[in-house]
């Protein structure tokens, strides 16, 4: 079995695997759930904070949590961020361990092309493993400079005026990917719950307190009206590295009648 593929296993309950290795059943199941396995991710404050009210984020979390993450990028076959991320934080979304850095797919959600012509992701030495996700609202001129780099650039459905989520998926899962580790900001992360697209959710939480009504929070968006509507976690696992807390969640499915 593939890697991301046992990973993706291992994220089923004990109940799901046991329908998916009833041969009647497997079939039907697998068709329902081969979209790749959503693993979002972030570095926050005690307060909740992914990064200051001038958008500072490098670095909330110690070495040690930032190993880790390292280790769970290698993980997975995509790592994903939202647009604002590249702009305010020109990451690089490689895996960098024992002074070696590879790279798996990198992912950016950008509706209109608004990702720096001039940003690693898209002129790195992994530039080839980059893929731009947007739309039909990207200018022609825009894309094809991103094109012209080497760079796959795919266009999705729009909804509310933004990259539509399902279709983000059923594209990822064409390109032969089948897990997808997501890195933020706030509003992608958001879009992602409220789109019940994510499996999985982890915050490294760092011994600080950044406060701030206009610094991000680690889930941005709307947010709900009541409590009854609130997504539930289910299956903790804590990890510490130093001061440094990484809580780690499945997402509790809806049930739907
Ligand atoms: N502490 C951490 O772990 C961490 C991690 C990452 C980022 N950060 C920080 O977070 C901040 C950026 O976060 P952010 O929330 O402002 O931006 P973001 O989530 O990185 O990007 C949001 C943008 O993505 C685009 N997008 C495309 N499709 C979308 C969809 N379906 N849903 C939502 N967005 C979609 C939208 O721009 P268009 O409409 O133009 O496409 C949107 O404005 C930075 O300050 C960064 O440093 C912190």
């Amino acid at each position: 079995m593939h890697e991301s593929v046992k990973l993706r296993w291992r994220q089923y309950s004990l109940d799901e695997r046991s329908l998916l290795s009833n041969p009647d059943l497997s079939g039907f199941l697998l068709g329902v759930k081969m979209k790749p396995m959503v693993f979002v991710k972030a570095a926050m404050s005690l307060d909740g904070k992914i990064a200051t009210k001038t958008g500072e984020s490098q670095w909330i979390s110690n070495v040690k949590s930032r190993e880790y993450v390292h280790q769970l990028r290698a993980e997975y076959d995509a790592i994903c961020v939202g647009v604002q991320t590249v702009i305010l934080d020109n990451p690089r979304l490689t895996i960098r361990q024992n002074g070696n850095e590879s790279s798996h797919y990198r992912m950016v959600l950008d509706t209109r092309g608004r990702i720096p012509l001039e940003c690693n992701l898209l002129n790195d030495a992994f530039k080839h493993l980059t893929i731009v996700f947007t739309t039909e609202l990207i200018p022609k001129e825009i894309e094809e400079n991103i094109k012209s780099k080497g760079v796959k650039l795919i266009k999705l459905k729009l909804n509310n005026n933004r990259i539509d989520l399902n279709d983000w998926l059923i594209e990822s899962e064409k390109c032969g990917i089948t897990s997808i580790f997501v890195e933020g900001g706030g509003e992608v992360i958001a879009s992602m719950l409220k789109a019940e697209v994510v499996d999985k959710i982890a915050v490294a939480i760092a011994p600080i307190i950044i406060g701030g009504k206009d610094a991000k929070g680690f889930v941005a968006g709307d947010g709900i009206e009541h409590l009854k509507d609130a997504i539930q976690l289910e299956n903790p696992t804590i990890k510490w590295f130093d001061e440094d807390c990484v809580l780690e969640y499945n997402i509790k499915k809806r049930e739907r009648i």
